[in-house]
C-alpha cells in the first residue's frame, strides 16, 4: 500500500468510528508505543534482532555457569537481586514476562506473608538506550579513533559502536570465554569482522591496547567479577596503562565509587577530568533517567 492509500484509510477509519469512541482513539495514535517498531531505525532493529538472537542461547538471567564469583556475589547481595540483562530484556519485554508469570518484581518478606518488596535487579549489558545515549551524546564524532570495551561479554558496546558511530576499530577484551565466542558468532553473521575484534584474555594483559587506545568504556567491569585485592590490582593496571593526553574513559558508576573501598593508590585528580554530561536529552517518559546518570565521561590529562 502506498502512502496516499494508507492516509486515506485511516481517514475513512476515523469516519467509521463511533463519536464516542473518535477522541480515545486519537489520544492513542498521539501517545502510544505501540508504533516503535515501526518507527525505529534500521540501526535499532539490528541490535533488537541480535538481542532476539542472544536469548536463545543463553538462560533467562544471562549468567552462565562458568561465572562462579559473579553468581556467588550475587547471592550474598543484602537485599534479593535478580539479574536481568537490560540489553536482551527491556522493560517492556520483563513487564511481558511478568505478566506470563516468568518473573516478579516483587519478592516476599515473610514467606508465606502478603508483605513484598521490590526486588534489586542488575543488568551487566547496557541497555539500547544507554548504548544510543553514549554513542550520539556522549562521545565525540569517533571517525579514524580506537574504542575499547573493558569487559565486552555480549558485545554490546561493540555493535552499538559499529552501528552508531564511525570509530575506525573497535576492540572488546573478554576473560570469559563462553561470551566471546557469543561474540565471535554475532560479529561474523552481522558481518561486522571489518571493524571489530574481540580478544579473550584478562584486561591486565592488554597493556599496548589500552596504551593506543582514544576511547575506553568500563561498564561496571569487576565489581561483580573480581575479588577486592583483585580489583584493586586491575583498577591499577588500569590506571597505569590509560595515558594518552586526551583520551576519553566512559564508565559506571563513577571512578569515585568503583574505587572508593578498594586499597588503591590512584590519584584521581592528576589522572582525569570529569566531563560534565547533559542527561535531559530524551522525553522524560522514554527514559530511565537512573540509569543514564550512572554514567560517566573523564578525559585523562
Ligand atoms: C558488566 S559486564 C560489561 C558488559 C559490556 N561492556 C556492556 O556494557 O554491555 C563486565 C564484563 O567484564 C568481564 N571482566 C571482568 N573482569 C575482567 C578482566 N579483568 N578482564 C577482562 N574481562 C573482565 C566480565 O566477565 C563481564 O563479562
Amino acid at each position: 500500500m502506498d502512502f496516499r492509500s494508507a492516509r486515506l484509510a485511516v481517514l475513512q477509519l476515523l469516519g467509521a468510528l463511533a463519536p464516542t469512541a473518535r477522541p480515545a482513539l486519537l489520544q492513542w495514535m498521539r501517545t502510544t508505543r505501540d508504533f516503535d517498531e515501526f518507527t525505529q531505525d534500521n540501526n535499532d532493529i539490528m541490535l533488537k534482532s541480535i538481542a532476539e538472537e542472544l536469548r536463545n542461547y543463553l538462560p533467562l538471567e544471562t549468567m552462565l555457569p562458568s561465572e562462579h564469583l559473579a553468581l556467588q556475589k550475587i547471592k550474598q547481595h543484602p537485599e534479593p537481586t535478580v539479574h536481568v540483562d537490560a540489553f536482551l530484556y527491556d522493560e517492556d519485554f520483563i513487564d511481558s514476562l511478568c505478566e506470563e508469570g516468568k518473573m516478579s518484581r516483587n519478592y516476599c518478606m515473610v514467606c508465606g506473608s502478603q508483605q513484598t518488596a521490590p526486588l534489586g535487579f542488575i543488568s551487566h549489558s547496557f541497555s539500547l538506550m544507554e548504548l544510543k545515549f553514549i554513542y550520539h551524546h556522549v562521545l565525540p564524532d569517533l571517525s579514524g579513533k580506537i574504542l575499547v570495551d573493558v569487559g565486552s561479554r555480549l558485545g554490546t558496546v561493540l555493535y552499538g559502536g559499529y552501528l552508531y558511530s564511525s570509530a575506525l576499530q573497535l576492540y572488546g577484551v573478554e576473560m570469559n570465554e563462553d561470551f566471546c565466542q557469543l561474540q565471535e558468532m554475532v560479529i561474523k553473521k552481522y558481518q561486522f569482522t571489518d571493524r571489530i575484534k574481540v580478544l579473550h584474555a584478562d584486561i591486565c594483559t592488554q597493556g599496548s591496547l589500552l596504551q593506543n587506545a582514544d576511547v575506553i568504556i568500563m561498564n561496571n567491569v569487576f565489581e561483580y567479577f573480581l575479588n577486592e585485592a583483585d580489583q584493586a590490582r586491575a583498577w591499577e593496571y588500569i590506571n597505569h596503562n590509560i595515558r594518552k593526553q586526551g583520551s576519553l574513559l566512559v564508565t559506571v558508576p563513577s571512578l569515585e565509587e568503583s574505587l572508593s573501598g578498594l586499597q588503591t593508590n590512584i590519584q584521581l585528580s592528576t589522572w582525569i577530568e570529569e566531563v560534565p554530561l547533559n542527561y535531559d536529552v530524551y522525553p522524560e517518559k522514554d527514559m530511565d533517567r537512573e540509569a543514564l546518570e550512572q554514567i560517566h565521561l573523564y578525559k585523562i590529562l
